[in-house]
């Protein structure tokens, strides 16, 4: 493997390789395995939960890591082409990005949404310049629409609780928040889930139906999966004997641009919050999962965060593991 970019370019018997070689891991830990290698971490977006799991990772592996971003050592980073660099910043992406990558075996990049122009960020543009600058194996730390290091702890997590793959009922649901938040976690979640062959249910409100493309991707995976994808504003049709509830706010693109309209479309949503009730017909044994950062009182009750239901840490916590397989199948 010499990147890892989206779990979409993964059969599932690939993935499926990774969570054993993740479990191995665990159970057999190989602290020499990536002995001398270096890891390059380069954040445009802040991290707690990326920055530090790979961080651990690559320490249990035996490897080394360094961070880049460009509040702490890079003296103002340019990333548009063809500027003039008259203003703040002295260091452009096209020598930055290069020479980090010269300093290591492998470079992680996590470039968030510019949520300006939805196209833009469909097709990933700002995340593939920069990829385009390397010739070094490197691994997707979000983009503007992929978080597949997320989204293999939450198949591990999945596989952890087990939750059925096969007629497991998983409802991806929007809830309030007081930002705009990129759509790469519900589109790259909608996508793992139905690659795992789950009976997928996105609920959400009007106005904030995830993007055709989206959608269209996610549900050729389920073709090939055996499961299946609806979306409904219903939230007790939704919650109808789930299994799981996983709960992330998104910007509605059919505003995306327009921040004002987009503002105005959540305003009246705080009600979107996850509460006990939204269990009541669930599944007495659906779980709770969130990739966090998860701002409590807003998105979710206390409660249910702090209750038997939530399963965020162990979520967390299968993030080192599941990049720590990532790492030893690139840089072993
Ligand atoms: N879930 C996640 O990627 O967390 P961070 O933004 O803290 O890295």
């Amino acid at each position: 493997m010499k990147y890892f970019n989206d779990l979409a370019d993964l059969n599932s018997d690939e993935i499926l390789g990774l969570l054993e070689l993740a479990n191995s891991l665990d159970r057999h830990p190989e602290p020499k395995a990536l002995n001398g290698k270096v890891l390059a971490l380069l954040f445009f977006n802040p991290s707690l939960r990326t920055l530090t799991s790979f961080q651990a990772a690559m320490t249990r592996l035996g490897g080394g890591t360094f961070v880049v971003s460009p509040e702490m050592s890079i003296h103002g980073l340019e990333t548009k082409m063809g500027i003039v660099m008259d203003g703040n910043a002295a260091e452009h992406i096209r020598e930055a990005v290069p020479v980090i990558a010269s300093y290591a075996d492998a470079i992680g990049i996590r470039a968030f949404a510019e949520k300006k122009d939805l196209e833009t960020d469909l097709q990933d543009v700002n995340y593939n310049n920069l990829i385009d600058l390397i010739d070094k194996p490197f691994i997707n730390m979000e983009s503007a629409i992929n978080h597949p290091c997320q989204n293999l702890a939450d198949w591990k997590t999945l596989d952890d609780f087990k939750i059925p793959a096969k007629n497991g009922k998983f409802v991806l649901s929007w809830a309030y928040h007081p930002n705009a938040l990129p759509l790469a976690v519900p589109a790259s979640t909608l996508h793992m889930a139905s690659m795992r062959g789950m009976n997928v249910t996105v609920l959400r409100p009007e106005g904030f139906e995830l993007p055709a493309k989206v959608m269209k991707k996610a549900k050729n995976a389920a073709v090939l999966s055996g499961g299946t994808i609806t979306e409904t504003s219903d939230r007790y049709e939704a919650m109808q004997d789930a299994d799981v509830i996983y709960a992330k706010s998104w910007i509605s693109a059919r505003h995306y641009n327009d921040k004002q309209m987009e503002s105005e479309a959540r305003e009246n949503l705080v009600d979107w919050r996850v509460k006990d009730s939204w269990f009541d017909n669930a599944l007495p044994s659906c779980r709770f999962m969130h990739c966090l950062p998860v701002r409590r009182g807003v998105v979710v009750d206390d409660s249910v965060l702090d209750g038997l239901k939530s399963i965020v840490i162990h979520q967390a916590r299968n993030r080192m593991l599941a990049q720590m397989a990532v790492l030893y199948q690139i840089m072993k």
